[in-house]
């Protein structure tokens, strides 16, 4: 594994002329987040060696480099589903490449279901902390000592000032951001009404199918990360209604702008290593 890493890590390099230092994961209806890159470089997934490729004809799979407000910046237009049928190795893969390359940090955004009962679609939620229902784990298996330690510490996986940071430049901003407990479940349903309130009460305030393996691997390297969702549909007992993929996309793509307004000043406010 360690050695596919490094070739995809070698490929990539000597293609790029600079190192990004943060790494971005683009979600549904997220992907022109991309606009406010000032682009560098952009490598199509299919060219890179043993990089996972795109399932679905037409997505986009390409990494974007570039900066954003001068920092440099990597970004997946295009992410990898543990339900699309990948393995939980082949969904971190992009994830362990950003780090070799240089990335400390991880902006991820997706989007997902509200179970708390003061959102509503279309809000957008801070995500300060996680729990994970996904059935594997991709530090499963023999650990890799040269990315990380096999016990990882997960007391503070999504970095606390920015939490702050971003609610803050969210009241700039006039956005009445969110915040909470983002859940990520296998998919690829969506939710019976029970299953919402089930998850509402272990604590989640959002269910997704998205983002956990990737932070968990980023944690597991020492990556400092920063989550972000669109909550698209209401898991909220009273308010759940048939949900379609469409839909889903509609409410992110219509939030989208105000996601790359935080994500971009936020960018900006974080320290060069
Ligand atoms: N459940 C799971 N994943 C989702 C949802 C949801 O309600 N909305 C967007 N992604």
């Amino acid at each position: 594994m360690l050695h596919e890493l490094n070739e995809a890590k070698t490929y990539i390099q000597e293609r790029i002329s600079t190192s990004p230092e943060i790494g971005i994961v683009l979600g549904t209806g997220l992907g022109n987040l991309a606009d406010q890159v000032e682009v560098s470089e952009v490598i199509p997934y299919t060219e890179i060696p043993h990089f996972p490729q795109s399932t679905v004809e037409g997505h986009d799979g390409k990494l974007v480099f570039g900066t954003i407000q001068g920092k440099q910046v990597m970004l997946m237009k295009g992410r990898f589903h543990y339900y699309e049928g990948y393995t939980m190795q082949q969904v971190v893969f992009p994830i362990r490449v950003m780090h070799l390359l240089g990335a400390h940090s991880l902006v991820v955004s997706n989007a997902s279901g509200g179970m708390n009962a003061n959102f509503e679609i279309g809000d957008i939620m801070v995500i300060d902390d996680h729990i994970n229902l996904q059935p594997d784990n991709p530090l499963r298996g023999p650990n890799i000592d040269e990315l990380g330690p096999r016990f990882p510490d997960m007391s503070e996986t999504y970095y606390k000032p920015w939490v702050e940071w971003a609610l803050e430049i969210g009241t700039e901003l006039g956005l009445n951001l969110k915040r909470g407990v983002y859940v990520s479940v296998p998919g690829p349903n969506f939710e019976t009404p029970a299953e919402y309130l089930f998850l509402g009460r272990i604590g989640g305030d959002a269910v997704g199918m998205s983002t956990v393996p990737e932070v968990l691997a980023a944690t597991h390297m020492g990556m400092r990360c920063f989550g972000i969702s669109v909550i698209t549909d209401l898991g909220v007992d009273g308010k759940i209604i048939a949900v379609t993929h469409e839909e889903v996309q509609a409410v992110a793509q219509e939030s989208e702008k105000h996601v790359a307004a935080v994500v971009t000043r936020l960018i900006g406010r974080m320290e060069s290593h």
